[in-house]
């Protein structure tokens, strides 16, 4: 499908191309949605192995965001950057990561850039060399441990809404990924005293969290077939599929992965056929986006804190007008739709470059 039909099927505003010379930064925006505001979105760096694999990522990655700013009640709309490594593992400098600020700044605050996969704090600031519209490195911190704390929130309430015990000590959590998030949430459940299995195709943050938190090594071709309460996507999109689905040896499934079903249409439908209770990981993992959004638009420390624990209520919400509907995601996508449609354009002109 050529750029402009996959546009208009995913109802993209606007998706800009860049080449920088110098650099030779590759580079695609994808802006989603400004309905509901200007649109904060992280910048992924990767390997694509087509240019027609990355702007498929930056396209689906940029819609599932402005779903997340609207279920987490923010006057944001949904944007994503990629940029596209000419080989695996490409180091990331200062000139790459100033040009990608200077694409970024040609948005003039409709898009601000954060960290994603790939992208370090130190990243995030040299891009700030060039442009204001960055969040995360010194202006905001690392996202991922707020993004953690809702991932566990939304465990809680998966739980309840099965009917059993929200006591995380009792059960068996299986966490895919020991990255940023990956990582503090094997932190988090250790203190809730979960049984914790592990994986990551880096096996030294695999040691690392089994000497720390007593976690179980498994394989990275093992991890989402284990037997446990709750699998937990912490890598990379597209893990979870309906064929999939017959595989899996978990009753729940919450994560920090965006987009962690392959076709959420058809793959959470597969899930509930399986009684496996599937948790959007857009509400699931709006933490980190609702620290660094809150942080640009000056809310307080509390009012961020209470806006992350409303995930609760989210989340109980969605689960519960999914009974009368296909599937979970589809209950999410209308709640995220009816809070679009309803947007403040007043709102709009709150949130802007800092
Ligand atoms: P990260 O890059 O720090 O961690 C990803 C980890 O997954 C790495 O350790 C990598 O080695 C591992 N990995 C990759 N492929 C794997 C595989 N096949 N099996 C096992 N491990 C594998 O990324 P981060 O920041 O922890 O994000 C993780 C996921 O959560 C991503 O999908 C990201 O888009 C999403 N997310 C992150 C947020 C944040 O606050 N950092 C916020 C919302 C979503």
């Amino acid at each position: 499908m050529n750029t402009f039909d996959q546009m208009v099927e995913r109802q993209h505003e606007r998706v800009c191309f860049h080449q920088d010379r110098e650099t030779g930064l590759r580079a695609i925006i994808a802006v989603h949605s400004t309905k509901l505001g200007n649109a904060l979105g992280g910048t992924r760096r990767w390997h694509y192995a087509t240019e027609a694999d990355a702007l498929y990522d930056v396209l689906r990655l940029s819609e599932a965001m402005t779903y997340k700013a609207a279920v987490s009640d923010l006057p944001m709309g949904g944007a994503k950057s990629v940029v596209l490594l000419p080989r695996r593992g490409h180091e990331a400098g200062e000139a790459e990561a100033r040009a990608m600020g200077r694409f970024v700044e040609t948005f003039n605050g409709a898009y601000i850039a954060a960290e994603d996969v790939g992208v370090t704090p130190q990243y995030v600031d040299w891009m700030r060399m060039e442009t204001q519209h960055a969040m995360g490195g010194r202006r905001g911190g690392d996202p991922s441990p707020f993004t953690a704390r809702g991932v566990l929130i939304a465990m809680r309430v998966a739980l309840a809404h099965q009917g059993r015990p929200t006591d995380l000590g009792d059960l068996t959590v299986a966490v895919q990924g020991i990255g940023h998030v990956g990582r503090c949430l094997v932190g988090l459940l250790s203190t809730e005293g979960a049984r914790i299995i592990v994986s990551d195709i880096d096996n030294d943050r695999v040691s690392a969290v089994v000497d720390e938190f007593g976690a179980i090594a498994c394989a990275p071709d093992k991890i989402l077939t284990e037997e446990c309460d709750i699998l937990a996507p912490c890598a990379l999109g597209g893990v979870i599929s309906a064929k999939l689905a017959t595989r899996l040896r978990c009753r729940i499934i919450v994560g920090a992965a965006n987009n962690m079903l392959d076709d959420p249409d058809e793959d959470a439908v597969a899930l509930r056929n399986q009684g496996i209770l599937y948790a959007p990981d857009v509400i699931a993992n709006a933490g980190g986006l609702i620290h660094l959004a809150g942080l640009y638009m000056g809310l307080s420390e509390q009012a961020i804190d209470r806006k992350i624990d409303n995930i609760e209520t989210t989340m109980a919400r969605v689960l519960q007008e999914a009974e009368s509907l296909p599937s979970t995601y589809a209950a999410m996508v209308a709640y995220a739709q009816r809070r679009i449609a309803g947007g403040d354009p007043a709102d709009k002109e709150r949130v802007h470059a800092g």
